[in-house]
């Protein structure tokens, strides 16, 4: 292990030179402008692992974009790491917003900016960086590797729990690592050991068969902006609780202890708030700022549009009304259930003047992994190693469908040891990355693989 962090030290140069290669293909899975893009990325990161030397590198067609499946079986003896990572990215707008280009990397006083710099493709590279420090050290990393590389997270992952199912064989493992969280705070490790579930729908309120002159109609025909925001409203109470009739049934309530652990972290909401420009902050009553985003189900509107919204005044009674929402569940809320109570939430509140569009997004299961065990220990030893304290256990805000679609179908635990910060405006203009937690990220999975490969 010694020479594979002293090769990662010394070949640092260069590994960020290749990353600024990975990161100007603009992988955007979303739009399908994109897509030609999206499979030359896939490709490239075939070519890269074959430069390497691993065992099979291919980028398997979807119905969607390619899946690269990769890997580097030593001895089936050794214990199996299945490495998960996604090289799509979240389209760059608002471009007027960047200080340098999306897709053109620059590196300023030690931070490599570009879109994809920490989510995922700079934190999915890491993984190539360590076994790579292995190939030219000790000819082989400590345990049997395999990868699988997304091109559909940003967009809901709809081709991956399939692929998983068709692929099980291949993709047999003892555990799944995966960098694409965050780290507690710069210089603070931890491990995430619990994500949020995702209920994405879109609802559209129709009144009138047309847009109308509000001075005409507006007092006899109902507005369905009007309407739709009053709907919106009432979503929440004034404790910031969501009234959707059953929306908590199923939410498994926090422990004393895990509450206790909360408490402890060292974190100061006003700075933290104030990072994004707001002075305070607004939790559901009974939960500190914390909790509420991580280990409480939330709800956010992510966009409302109808009516006229071009320059000017123009007097118009709308015949539309839309918006996007969103709500992170928790242990054990199901997308399914909660999207028949939001839908029924909106039927049953319609104004009888309108009639309602209601459209299921996405959704995803959240996850809760078990801290005690000898994948978790390792991890945490191995960012001991690198930052000379032992980890922090978090829970996460946001949201890896794929963690439960690993445990579901394959039954395996997933170690969520990312490098991110809340502050690397990951999906927002001018998304960024510390070299130095690409640098600690190589090196934390360097450890792990040697500590897991002597696991107990
Ligand atoms: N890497 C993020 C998820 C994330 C970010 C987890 C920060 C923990 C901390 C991932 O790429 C992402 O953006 N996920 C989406 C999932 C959605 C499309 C289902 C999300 O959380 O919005
Ligand atoms: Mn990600
Ligand atoms: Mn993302």
């Amino acid at each position: 292990m010694k020479d594979a962090l002293t090769y990662a030290e010394a070949h640092f140069e260069d590994f960020v030179g290749e990353l600024e290669d990975f990161l100007r293909l603009p992988s955007v899975s979303t739009d399908p402008a994109y897509q030609d893009d999206v499979r030359n990325t896939a490709q490239w990161l075939v070519d890269h692992l074959k430069s390497l030397g691993v065992s099979s590198a291919e980028a398997v067609p979807t119905e969607g974009h390619p899946i690269v499946l990769a890997e580097h079986i030593i001895d089936e003896a050794l214990p199996t790491v299945l490495v998960y990572g996604h090289y799509d990215v979240q389209p760059p707008d608002p471009l007027d917003l960047w200080e340098s280009p999306p897709f053109e990397p620059v590196r300023k006083n030690g931070i490599l900016y570009g879109r994809g710099t920490c989510d995922d493709k700079g934190q999915l590279f890491m993984h190539l960086k360590a076994l790579e420090a292995y190939l030219k050290t000790e000819g082989q990393p400590p345990l049997n590797l395999k990868f699988i590389f997304e091109g559909e997270e940003e967009s809901g992952s709809k081709h991956l729990p399939g692929f998983i199912e068709a692929h099980k064989d291949r993709l047999a493992a003892d555990v799944v690592v995966i960098s694409d969280t965050t780290l507690f705070a710069p210089g603070v490790p931890s491990i995430t050991y619990g994500l949020r579930g995702m209920a994405y729908v879109e609802v559209t309120l129709t009144g009138p068969d047309r847009d109308l002159h509000s001075g005409m109609y507006g007092g006899a025909i109902e507005n369905p902006i009007n309407a739709l925001a009053r709907l919106i409203a009432g979503l929440h109470d004034d404790d910031h609780r969501i009234t959707i009739p059953g929306f908590y049934d199923n939410v498994r309530p926090l422990t004393d202890e895990e509450r206790a652990t909360f408490r402890s972290l060292p974190f100061d909401a006003e700075h933290w708030a104030g990072e994004v420009g707001v002075t305070t902050t607004k939790t559901e009553a009974g939960y500190s700022p914390l909790e509420g985003t991580s280990a409480r189900p939330t709800l956010d509107c992510n966009g409302i549009w109808g009516g006229y919204i071009g320059k000017g005044a123009k007097t118009v009674l709308p015949s539309k009304a839309s918006a996007k929402i969103s709500m992170r569940l928790v242990p054990d809320q199901t997308p399914e259930e909660i999207t028949d109570k939001i839908r029924h939430y909106f039927e049953a509140n319609t104004p009888d003047t309108m009639t309602l569009t209601f459209t299921d997004l996405h959704g995803g299961y959240g996850v809760l992994v078990d801290t005690n065990s000898p994948a978790m220990e390792a991890a945490a030893q191995a960012l001991e190693g690198v930052y000379g304290r032992r980890p922090y256990f978090t829970r996460s805000g946001g949201s890896i469908p794929v963690v439960a679609d690993f445990k579901n179908i394959l039954g395996l635990d997933s170690v969520l040891m990312g490098f991110g910060l809340d502050s690397d405006a990951i999906h927002s203009p001018n998304e960024h990355f510390g070299l130095d937690r690409f640098q600690e990220g190589i090196l934390s999975i360097i450890r792990f693989m040697s500590l897991y490969s002597n696991r107990s």
